[in-house]
């Protein structure tokens, strides 16, 4: 067993989306080498762990999130060696490194599946989820109605057989059968070949969808727009499975693991993290960030609710309180960019906002997961077609929209751009050269935000006001402020459509945070015991502290009582 130091609650994680961060070799695609040139920018940023969207050989049918080999680094990214180097110019530097662990499918390239496509016979057959189609009035269904997380049946068939294989995501993504012992076994060996390199955690992507219920059939349930997911959303042998991977593997290392949940059930959400359950040490909940949608469907659009957003984001941290531990999340490779939703005025207000927004997640309970750009203020791009769009979910969304329920293109595509995952797969906003600095001018595989111009590193490193610079002040204050490490969360104002106000409590201290989410001056009555506080940090000239303030638009303070 190993000591386990719970580092990751003083961490500050950066998500690094590798396509689109930094091309040293100017091919297009973002690499390894180009990562370490970056790495002191990071580190000025307070950023003490990176967590890496796929790095492994993968024919990108979806980005890297469809893996072929667990033990190798994309040639694009680099080699194994670039890797290794990468580990240690990280370690210098007092940053750990977090992998991404796909292990709920594989991709179809993935030799154990070709395997099993090869010859039915094949020991590979039982890693994937193969089952015989339904033949009704000489038609071949497939095994089941479900349908995949990016639309569109769950199944694909199998050349001419009569036999399909499940997949939750895309047809080139099959599903691993975690019933076989075998794959847990393999999945168990992956998951030490990369702690003995020395990485200090995972990332579990869609962990909460490894166990199917069996025998698998149908949903008969006619009001669910996705069918099956009561079958596949946190199954039965859930817990189960992530108790032996902890038994088998994590417990042996001092290693962090953060599992990325599909719209979980709280009481099992609460169970995966509980700190004496043995499973993870948190989840990602994204909740508050669907509070501009209708029913969590992100490409369609609601008015944003800010007493949605606040349930999302503070219950969490109030209910896991003690018995485990939370993370603090506003965008990721998957999201657009937070300033440029949630209703904000993004043209007039984008550095008051996204100073704002950090400030009501990042000084919450739990660890900051920090998106490439976000720090920057980073927008959404201004895709003019789908064609611009490289990710395949805005096409397969797009094409179920239009063909299957007949929404007229031009009324589809402001949706798909809306919810567009695309936004944040742009390149990364260096400088005002071409392609933002990304490269040295090669054609990027996605193309860069035009707002690159204005909205960039070198400039922002250069202002004392910048976005930039508000997060190194916010991480530093962070830091060495045990209350909002540590300290309780209690919510104030809960009822108001406009301001968030939560305080931090720990050992005597007490921190108020207080956010104006609207473009207007805003009335604000602080808690008793603030009304002589000081200001510890604010995205404005700091205001004169009484019981009584008119907070400006998208104005963010943080007050410690006195
Ligand atoms: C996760 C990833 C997403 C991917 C999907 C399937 O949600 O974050 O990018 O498409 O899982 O692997």
């Amino acid at each position: 067993m190993a000591q386990k130091t719970d580092w990751y609650r003083d961490a500050v994680v950066y998500q690094i989306y590798p396509l689109s961060f930094m091309d040293s070799n100017n091919d297009g695609f973002g690499d390894i080498p180009g990562v370490i040139s970056k790495l002191d920018y990071l580190k000025e940023l307070g950023v003490t762990a990176i967590w890496f969207s796929p790095l492994y050989p993968s024919p990108w049918k979806d980005y890297g999130y469809d893996v072929a080999d667990y033990r190798a680094i994309h040639p694009a990214f680099g080699t194994m060696a670039d890797f290794d180097r990468l580990m240690e110019e990280c370690k210098k530097r007092g940053i750990r490194v977090i992998m991404d662990m796909v292990l709920n499918h594989t991709s179809d390239q993935h030799p154990w599946f070709k395997a099993a496509l090869a010859d039915p016979k094949s020991k590979y057959r039982d890693y994937y989820i193969i089952r015989p189609g339904r033949r009704r009035g000489g038609k071949l269904l497939p095994p089941t109605n479900w349908t995949s997380c990016f639309t569109g049946p769950a199944w694909e068939r199998i050349g001419e057989t009569d036999e399909f294989y499940l997949h939750l995501f895309a047809p080139e993504q099959p599903d691993l059968n975690w019933e076989n012992p075998e794959v847990r076994k393999e999945i168990q060996d992956i998951l030490r070949f990369w702690l003995d390199k020395g990485v200090a955690g995972f990332r579990f992507d869609v962990f909460n969808l490894y166990s199917k219920a069996q025998p698998i059939r149908s949903d008969r349930n006619p009001f669910r727009l996705q069918k099956g997911t009561n079958f596949f959303v946190d199954g039965p042998r859930m817990h189960e499975f992530l108790q032996e991977l902890n038994t088998g593997v994590f417990s042996h290392y001092d290693a962090y693991t953060v599992g990325e949940s599909y719209t979980p059930d709280p009481e099992h959400a609460h169970r995966y993290i509980q700190r004496d359950a043995g499973e993870l040490d948190s989840i990602f909940d994204f909740e508050h960030l669907t509070s501009d949608s209708v029913a969590g469907l992100k490409f369609l659009p609601k008015p944003f609710s800010l007493r949605a957003f606040k349930r999302g984001l503070l219950d969490p941290q109030r209910n896991y309180f003690h018995t485990g531990w939370n993370t603090l999340v506003l965008e990721n490779h998957d999201c657009p960019r937070s300033v440029s939703r949630f209703g904000i005025h993004t043209r007039r207000y984008r550095y008051e906002a996204a100073t704002m927004l950090a400030t009501a997640a990042f000084l919450g309970w739990g660890t900051p997961f920090i998106y490439q750009g976000e720090e920057l203020g980073l927008t959404n791009s201004r895709f003019r077609s789908m064609d611009e769009m490289q990710d395949p979910v805005s096409r397969f969304v797009f094409d179920t929209m239009t063909k299957d329920y007949h929404i007229p293109k031009a009324l589809a595509f402001p949706m798909i751009r809306y919810g567009a995952r695309d936004h944040a797969r742009t390149p990364m906003q260096w400088d005002d050269s071409a392609n933002g600095g990304f490269n040295a001018g090669a054609q990027p595989w996605q193309s860069v935000n035009p707002a690159y111009k204005k909205i960039n590193a070198k400039r922002d490193l250069a202002a004392e006001k910048s976005v930039y610079r508000f997060y190194q002040s916010l991480l530093r204050l962070r830091r060495e402020t045990p209350a909002i490490l540590r300290g309780s969360v209690t919510e104030y104002d809960e009822r108001s459509r406009k301001l968030l106000l939560y305080a931090r409590e720990y050992e005597g201290k007490r921190f108020l945070i207080v956010c104006n989410f609207t473009a207007k001056k805003t009335p604000c009555t602080l808690p008793a015991g603030f009304e002589k506080a000081a200001v510890r940090l604010s995205n404005y000239a700091a205001p004169a502290i009484s019981r009584e303030l008119t907070l400006r638009p998208y104005e963010a303070l943080v007050l410690e009582a006195r």
